[in-house]
Order: structure tokens, then C-alpha cells, then sequence
């Protein structure tokens, strides 16, 4: 299925370019081309308000799981949902976050960039005490609670198959990164 976005696009080209496949995407992406453009273009509204949104999905994390407060030493003391709404600190940290997602979404056309920027984001995590990285999944649902908030009309079923695909392959690199780092670690100490 594809999104209204790719049929509005489609109609200020020529048929023929229209009915020609889009080009394979790479095996080790989980989206199609289609559904890689389609995120694109969908990720441009997030982009518009990606600052509202950071705040939102980092609310909805700490609101889920209150004891991840704990490894932020800026955030500790931000125990209600209104001193989190408010904080500078919060605001800035979730931007710095959702600029990091806005690269890798935006780098998904060429993966091994994708899983070289990403890994590297997962491994500096070994730099936060106390951080574990079945953690990086605690994103997942925030993440695509935030998208929906965001979008509203534009969260279509369409969208969020592709919104849970692509969150879902940044969480398992992240993840990744840090796992390869620690046996890095590991085997530089023995
Ligand atoms: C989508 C998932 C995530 C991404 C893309 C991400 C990205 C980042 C980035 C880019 C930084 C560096 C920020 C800076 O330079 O100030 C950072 C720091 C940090 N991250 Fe993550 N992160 C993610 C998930 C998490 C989760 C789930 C936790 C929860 C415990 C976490 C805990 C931290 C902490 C405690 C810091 C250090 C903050 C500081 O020193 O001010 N991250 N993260």
C-alpha cells in the first residue's frame, strides 16, 4: 500500500516514471523504498516540531518508567510531569536525542552509514553509570506515542507500520553498538 504521500508526488510526474518499480532498497533495511520515502516525507512534519515532540516522548518515558530518572543527573530532581514539561535541561537533552534520530532516519538510504552512526551513539551509552541496554527499548512505545501526538490526521495505519519498522531497526543498532563495545572493552582489558 502505498502513502498519500507518494501518490501526491507521483502525480506531478510521468506516467511512465510513476509505473517503472522504485529501485530495490538495500536487504538489510527493513523498509521498502516506498516505505523509506514514505518516512521521509512523513519525518518532515516530526522535523517541523521536533523540539515538542523530544519533550513529549521523553515525558512518556519517564512517566512509564520512573527509576530511568535516576541515570539523568540534570533530570533527577524533576519528579512531576509539569517540572519535566518545563525544564530547559529536559527540552535540550530530548532535541540533542531526536537530532540523532533525525540523522539516522534520514541516513537510512545508505545502511552502512546508518549502522556506523547509530552504533557509535549506542556504544557512548557505556559512558552513562548504571545504564543498561535493554534500556535503548524503552523507547519504542514513547517514540511512537510522541509520533502519533505530532501527527495527528498524518499517523495513518500506513505510517505506523513504517514509524514501528524504523524505530525498531534504530533500537536494535543501538543496542548493537553498545553490545560489540563492550566486548571491545572486554577484550582490550585481558
Ligand atoms: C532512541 C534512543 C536514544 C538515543 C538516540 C540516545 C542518544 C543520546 C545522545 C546523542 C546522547 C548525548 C547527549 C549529549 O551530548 O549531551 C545521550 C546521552 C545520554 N543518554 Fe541516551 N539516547 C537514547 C536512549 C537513552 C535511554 C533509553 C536512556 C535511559 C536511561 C538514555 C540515557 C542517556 C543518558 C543518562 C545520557 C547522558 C546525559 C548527560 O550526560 O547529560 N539514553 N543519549
Amino acid at each position: 500500500m502505498g502513502c498519500k504521500l507518494t501518490k501526491l508526488a507521483a502525480s506531478e510526474f510521468n506516467q511512465e516514471a510513476i509505473d517503472r518499480p522504485p529501485p530495490p532498497s538495500d536487504p538489510r533495511s527493513p523498509l521498502t523504498a516506498k516505505q523509506q520515502y514514505c518516512m521521509l516525507a512523513s519525518w518532515k512534519g516530526i522535523f517541523r516540531q521536533i523540539e515538542k515532540t523530544g519533550i513529549i516522548l521523553f515525558v512518556k518515558l519517564f512517566e512509564e518508567n520512573q527509576d530511568l530518572l535516576n541515570l539523568f543527573e540534570k533530570f533527577s530532581e524533576l519528579k512531576t510531569k509539569e517540572e519535566q514539561v518545563m525544564s530547559t535541561e529536559l527540552a535540550e537533552h530530548a532535541t540533542k536525542v531526536m537530532h540523532t534520530l533525525d540523522e539516522g532516519i534520514k541516513g537510512l538510504g545508505d545502511v552502512d552509514a546508518f549502522f556506523a552512526y547509530i552504533r557509535h551513539v549506542g556504544a557512548t551509552h557505556h559512558q552513562v553509570p548504571g545504564f543498561k541496554p535493554e534500556n535503548f527499548w524503552k523507547v519504542e512505545k514513547p517514540f511512537l506515542e510522541a509520533a502519533k501526538t505530532t501527527l495527528g490526521d498524518r499517523y495513518t495505519p500506513n505510517i505506523e507500520n513504517i514509524y514501528k519498522l524504523t524505530i525498531k531497526f534504530i533500537l536494535e543498532n543501538l543496542v548493537k553498538g553498545y553490545e560489540d563495545a563492550k566486548v571491545e572493552n572486554d577484550s582490550s582489558q585481558t
